[in-house]
C-alpha cells in the first residue's frame, strides 16, 4: 500500500509546520507527516521550512539569529489568511513538541534536515539524540538535500533510515542511494516516472516523491504501488487511495 505523508502537516489547508497542520494530518488518516528543521540561536531544534521566519510569520530574521523565546512569540499563521483559529495562535513548534504528541498516535515522521544553505552545528547529533530519547528509531525517516549530512547521520545512527532528497532526474537512483547508505529516495514528482518507481522498489529502495498534489499524479503513484507520497492534501490522497482499493 502507498503510504500518505502530510507535507509540512496538511500544508494545503493549514499553516505549514504548525501543530494545527500536524493535527489535521492525523485527523485525515495520514500514515505519516513530513516536517523541516533548523536550529535557533540557542541551539533548539525548530520546525520551520525557511532559513528565516519572514515568509510564514509576522516576524523577521534568520532562525539561527533568534532565541527560541523570540521565535515562540511569532504568529505562524499570520500569512495563511484563509486559516482562522479561535482557540490559540498557531506557533512555530520545536521538534520535542511533535515527538511528545506522537506518543499518542502511530504516525511515521519524515524529518527533513534543512542544512543545505546554513550549516547548523551538531544538528544531526541533536536530532538523533532526540529520536533515541523517545525510542522512535522505527518511526523516523531522516531526509535532506545535503547528502553529506545523510552520510553523517548514517555514521551516527545506522539503525535510523535516511532518504536522499533530489530534484532533477538521476540515473538508477537506487545505486546512488546504496552508495550513500540511504534506504530511501525522495525525488521531486517530476523525476518520479513509473520506471524509476518500479526500479527503486525492485531494488529494495523505498521511494516517496514530493510534493504530489494533483489528483492524476496521486492516482498514478498509488496504482504503480509507490512506497509513499508526500502531499499537501493528505485528506484528498486518502480518499483517492480508498477509491482505488475498492475497484
Ligand atoms: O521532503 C520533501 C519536500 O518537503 C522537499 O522540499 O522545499 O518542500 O522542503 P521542500
Ligand atoms: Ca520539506
Amino acid at each position: 500500500m502507498t503510504l500518505i505523508f502530510a507535507h509540512r502537516g496538511s500544508a494545503g489547508t493549514h499553516p505549514e509546520n504548525t501543530m494545527e497542520a500536524f493535527l489535521a494530518a492525523e485527523k485525515s488518516g495520514s500514515d505519516g507527516i513530513e516536517l523541516d528543521v533548523h536550529l535557533s540561536k540557542d541551539g533548539e531544534i525548530v520546525v520551520i521550512h525557511d532559513e528565516t521566519v519572514d515568509r510564514t510569520t509576522n516576524g523577521k530574521g534568520f532562525v539561527n539569529q533568534l532565541l527560541l523565546k523570540e521565535i515562540k512569540e511569532l504568529n505562524a499563521s499570520y500569512k495563511f489568511k484563509t486559516f482562522q483559529s479561535f482557540i490559540r495562535v498557531p506557533r512555530i513548534p520545536v521538534l520535542k513538541e511533535i515527538f511528545d504528541w506522537m506518543r499518542g498516535n502511530d504516525l511515521l515522521c519524515n524529518i527533513e534536515l534543512k542544512n543545505g544553505k546554513i550549516e547548523y552545528p551538531f544538528l544531526e547529533e541533536k536530532v538523533i539524540q532526540l529520536i533515541r530519547d523517545y525510542q522512535y528509531e522505527e518511526r523516523i525517516i531522516i531526509s535532506s538535500f545535503n547528502h553529506y549530512s545523510l552520510i553523517h547521520c548514517y555514521q551516527l545512527a545506522p539503525e535510523i533510515e535516511t532518504a536522499a532528497l533530489y530534484s532533477d532526474s538521476l540515473y538508477m537512483p537506487w545505486v546512488y542511494a546504496r552508495a550513500i547508505r540511504a534506504k530511501g529516495i525522495h525525488p521531486n514528482i517530476k523525476s518520479a516516472s513509473d520506471m524509476i518507481i518500479n526500479g527503486a522498489i525492485e531494488n529494495g529502495i523505498a521511494i516517496r516523491p514530493y510534493t504530489v498534489n494533483k489528483d492524476n499524479e496521486i492516482e498514478r503513484l498509488i496504482r504503480v504501488k509507490c512506497s509513499a507520497i508526500i502531499t499537501d492534501y493528505p485528506e484528498k490522497a486518502i480518499k483517492i487511495r480508498r477509491k482505488i482499493s475498492k475497484m
